[in-house]
Formats: structure tokens, sequence, C-alpha cells
């Protein structure tokens, strides 16, 4: 029983945050009763837990590997039907379950750490929503350009002007297989297709100045994209979307260098250390200062939201975040803005 109590707590996502203090507590209490007992304890559930992960591990890692990188396409669109399918979802992606398929459901299972991920997706997802109506709206945008687009469904989904262009890029197996999945529904605007490597620079280039020929405001979105690239990369994305004189705003999330390392430190990353074993790419691009990355390339910063303070208002935070983000505000002033930023929303205006 009380072996299993201290598995729980090791395994709960909570156990990152609370874990240390609360293991201690715990082991000097039994120790203050029970010495002998207290020590066996302590070592049999460590070498149940050590075996449960050396066990865990190797049966994941032999099982499932990501191939590439349009892979994460089938995890993203997981979270989302996850997220859809709660009583008090956050978006409503009605296709996300039938496009993850078996893969999705399996990827999402093998990285764990369910919940919290669901809700990061879901919030992210819920507030480029908002920003992709507000903007189109309020701007005229007549045509939406969605790079790395993988299993997104807004144009299926969200309430938007029959006549927007919509243009969708992605490798050639992830397009088609969205194609196959959602053949038989029909889009709410004009949705274009491209299979295209977006790291084949001339082919990308030559496609932004045939799109900015024939539209008036262009929004660029890269959801998911830009944690992937390294920074040299993104600088020249952004150079290259910085060109065309009708692409006027750029959606993206960014993440911050704080939480890529907190996220190398803590985050089962399984799945992702045998991709990267490959030799593929990893989480690079997470710039200490966004406003001003963003700024060198012509792109002024007009919004920025930051998803703690999203998941605080959408009732979606972690236990007793109010009560951290206090004591993070009274004991580390100085970092609570790196610490309110690590993730965020940018919608970006040309200059
Ligand atoms: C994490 S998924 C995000 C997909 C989608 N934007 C979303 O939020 O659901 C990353 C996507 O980037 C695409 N991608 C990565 N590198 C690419 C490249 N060089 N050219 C085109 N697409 C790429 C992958 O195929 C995958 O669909």
């Amino acid at each position: 029983m009380t072996t299993c109590f201290i598995n729980v707590l090791l395994l709960h996502p909570l156990g990152t945050v609370l874990l240390p203090q609360m293991r201690l507590f715990f082991v000097n209490f039994l120790y203050s009763q029970n010495r002998r007992l207290a020590t066996s304890i302590y070592s049999m559930s460590r070498s149940i837990l050590i075996l449960f992960f050396i066990y865990g591990t190797r049966v994941n890692t032999e099982i499932v590997t990501m191939k590439n990188i349009s892979e994460t396409a089938y995890l993203v669109a997981m979270y989302r039907a996850l997220e859809t399918e709660r009583k008090d979802a956050l978006i409503k992606d009605l296709f996300a379950r039938r496009l993850a398929g078996g893969r999705g459901e399996m990827l999402v299972e093998v990285i764990g750490d369910k919940q919290r991920t669901t809700t990061a997706i879901a919030i992210r997802t819920y507030v480029i929503d908002e920003l992709i109506r507000q903007v189109v709206e309020l701007e005229g945008i007549d045509t939406v350009l969605n790079l790395a687009a993988g299993l997104d469904t807004r144009p299926y989904r969200l309430c938007l002007p029959t006549s927007l262009r919509w243009i969708e890029v992605d490798l050639p197996e992830v397009l088609s297989y969205k194609q196959e999945r959602l053949k038989d529904e029909q889009p709410l605007c004009c949705l274009e297709h491209v299979n295209l490597d977006l790291s084949n620079l001339a082919s990308r280039q030559a496609l932004f100045s045939q799109i900015n020929v024939a539209a008036k405001q262009v929004l660029v979105i890269t959801e998911g994209l830009l944690s992937y690239l390294p920074e040299d990369q993104v600088a020249l994305l952004a150079a290259d979307l910085h060109e065309p004189p009708n692409f006027r705003w750029w959606l993206s999330d960014v993440t911050s260098s704080i939480a890529l390392q907190e996220y190398d430190k803590y985050y089962p990353r399984k799945i992702f250390d045998q991709y990267f074993a490959n030799g593929n790419q990893t989480l690079l691009f997470a710039p200490p200062n966004a406003l001003e990355f963003f700024q060198q390339y012509g792109w002024n910063v007009a919004k920025l939201r930051s998803l703690w303070e999203e998941s605080l208002r959408r009732k979606r935070g972690v236990q007793f975040a109010r009560f951290w983000e206090y004591l993070m505000r009274w004991v580390a002033r100085e970092h609570w803005e790196k610490i309110r930023n690590l993730g965020t929303i940018v919608l970006l205006e040309r200059e």
C-alpha cells in the first residue's frame, strides 16, 4: 500500500513540481516512526520504479519510433481529439480522431503526460483560432497560407468567409493522407493544397511570389513548425516571408529558451530521443527575446498571448496555478516575465 502510494506520487504529472518536497517529508516521517521499515520501503519502491522505467523505455522505443517529422502531425491531431472529447472542451475538432488514427493514439500513449500536453495544445489551438477570426474579419484578409499545416482542419471547422482562399502546405505524404481521410467533407472556404518541402528555398520563394501576385492581404500561419527549425532557418524563413509585399500578417507559436531547457529536463522524450538518434532535427528554435528576433527581419509583434495566462483565463491551468503565480512574483520577480512567456502565440505584422 505504502509502496503503491510512493509510486503513484512519483508517476503523477504534478510530481515534477511537488515531488522532491513531498517525498522528503514522507520519507522523513516514516524514518522517524520506524527506521528499518522506512529504509526497506523506500529502497523497494525505488527498485520497482527503476525496473518499470527500464522495461517501459525498452518496450516503447522498440515498438514505436517516429520515422520522420511528419509524424508529429498525427500526435497533435490526437491531442485535439482528446480535447474535443472533454465535456469542457475549448475546441471542437470533429475530424481530429479520424485523422490521428491508430498512429496518433499510439504516439500519445508512448509519450505520456497526456493530460498536460492535451491542455497545452488545446490552448494553443484556441488562441490561434481566435486570432485568425479577428485578423480575417478586421484586416480584410483574402488569403491564408498555412505552412506545415499537418492535419489541421480549420478550413472545415472555423466560420470563415466562403470566398477566403486557404492554402495548406506540407509534405506530400501528409497532405495525401489528409485528403483521403477528408474526401467526403466540404471545406467552408476555398481550400487548396500544395505539396512542398519547405526546406527547398527556391521552390518556397517561387510559391510565395506566386501567391503574392494573386492576393491583396495574406495571413501566414506556422503553427508547430518553428520549434523544429534551427535559428538560422527561421531567420531565412522570416526574410522570405517578408519579401512579398502582400504578406502582411504572420501567426505562430513561439517557445522560450527556458521552456525548452525545462522540457529537455523533465519531458518523457522517449519517442523524440529515438527520432533525434536518427540524425533528424530536434526541438531547436527558442529565442531569448521573440520581439527582438522577429524585428530584425521586418516583423513587429502586434499581439503576444501568454499560454500560461490563457490557461488561467480558461480555467485550465495547472493545479494551484494562482498560488504558484503569486509565489513566483514574490520570490523571483525578475524571472516572472520569462516564466509568463514560456510559451506564447505571436501575431506579427510587417513593418
Ligand atoms: C507538429 S506538426 C504541426 C502541424 C499543424 N500545423 C498543427 O498544428 O496541427 C509539424 C508539421 O510540420 C510539417 N513539416 C515539417 N518539416 C517540413 C518541411 N520541410 N516541409 C513541409 N512541411 C514540414 C510536418 O509534416 C508536420 O505536419
